[in-house]
């Protein structure tokens, strides 16, 4: 019978924080596709899947965190939510605020978000301010706004939204029948690999929940890679870095606010945080556009250009299943697609209104 996705909350209630008296806030996220990625499993000899979270409702991972936080928010009785953002949060934010009913405000590094998450934000009605400073300011500042003022934080340092985002392992674990032996994915402020990560222990441990224990679902938990633009690397550093740069602007992020869940996450799971230059974010991008059929912004593709790089040093294991969680839809910021390796941009080929000329042009002989 057919089934009509409900959104991670009322999917996954019996994991998350509410009761049956919540009143959800949904705009229908999760259920995203886990895409086999024939190319990178070619390359690795590894079974390698793409966790395509630019199927969401807005385009990004972020919508399954902000069904929880927005809920939150309901709940609490506020009126107005605030988040800092490179952009898919705040886009987020303005979506879900809209369902609930709530004023949203966004503060945005001024020049640094891309287009799509910009118009996203200024759709669905949001008060967007750029700030003169870099996404870790714009944090600061929404932190304050949350303490001081009579404003809800939605930012993932708001535990509602962790809650959210661990769903993206539960779905993967359904989808396998068991967890990957790794899992990659970009870390900008390191929420979403803190997530992943407790997902995948609570699904690998009986579970206590208001109506009793629920048994293990998988038999392990992956090793967690995760990568972060070479300029933006302050887990590489090992301290926070105060001016990152990278052209992959969703993780342009110096001083990430689950510093000490995602090394953890690294640590308890024997795995590793690396940087990946700004050019193998944009090769990996266009890997995955080209080879594999999937169109995801350049942040998105830093777990993929680490995949590709660590292949090449001989460090990816074959015979395994590895997972990548690509985080939001190429569409979001789409300029990148038609920038050629040399730097110039595409230009289409002009053709005239005419049969004999276009097929000449595509190279076609008359059958
Ligand atoms: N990929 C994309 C497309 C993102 O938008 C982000 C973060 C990340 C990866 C990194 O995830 O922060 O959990 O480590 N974007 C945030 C935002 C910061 O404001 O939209 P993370």
């Amino acid at each position: 019978m057919a089934h009509q996705w409900r959104g991670v909350i009322r999917e996954y209630a019996d994991r998350l924080p509410v009761t049956e008296a919540t009143k959800v806030i949904t705009l229908g996220e999760g259920g995203t596709p886990l895409v086999h990625a024939r190319k990178l499993s070619e390359l690795t000899g590894s079974e390698v899947y793409l966790k395509v979270e630019g199927m969401n409702p807005t385009g990004s991972f972020k919508d399954r965190g902000m069904t929880m936080a927005m809920t939150a928010a309901v709940e609490a009785g506020a009126k107005a939510v605030v988040c800092a953002s490179t952009g898919n949060t705040s886009a987020s934010a303005a979506a879900y605020a809209t369902a609930a009913g709530l004023k949203c405000a966004v503060l945005v590094p001024e020049g640094k978000i891309s287009m799509g998450k910009l118009s996203q934000a200024i759709a669905h009605g949001a008060t967007l301010l750029q700030v003169d400073g870099n996404f870790d300011n714009c944090l600061d500042i929404a932190r304050k706004l949350g303490e001081a003022y009579p404003v809800f934080l939605v930012n993932s340092v708001n535990p509602a939204r962790i809650q959210g985002q661990k769903t993206g392992a539960f779905e993967v674990v359904d989808s396998l029948g068991d967890a990957p032996d790794i899992h990659v994915l970009p870390v900008g402020n390191a929420g979403n690999i803190s997530a992943y990560w407790k997902g995948y222990k609570e699904y690998s441990a009986p579970f206590e929940t208001a109506n009793g224990t629920l048994p293990a679902v998988s038999t392990k938990t992956p090793i967690m890679w995760g990568f972060q633009a070479a300029g933006a690397a302050p887990f590489v550093a090992g301290h926070p870095i105060t001016e990152p740069d990278t052209i992959a602007t969703a993780i342009r992020i110096g001083n990430p606010a689950s510093w000490d869940t995602a090394v953890a996450a690294r640590d308890e799971s024997g795995g590793l945080i690396e940087a990946v230059t700004d050019d193998e974010i944009l090769a990996a991008h266009r890997w995955l556009s080209a080879k594999e059929g999937v169109f995801v912004e350049p942040g998105s593709a830093a777990g993929v250009a680490g995949l590709i790089k660590k292949h090449a040093a001989g460090e990816v294991p074959s015979g395994k299943t590895i997972v990548i969680t690509v985080t939001g839809h190429g569409l979001k910021d789409p300029q990148w697609a038609l920038r050629t390796e040399d730097g110039s941009d595409v230009q289409p080929v002009k053709v005239p209104n005419d049969v004999v000329t276009v097929a000449a042009e595509l190279g076609l002989e008359e059958n």
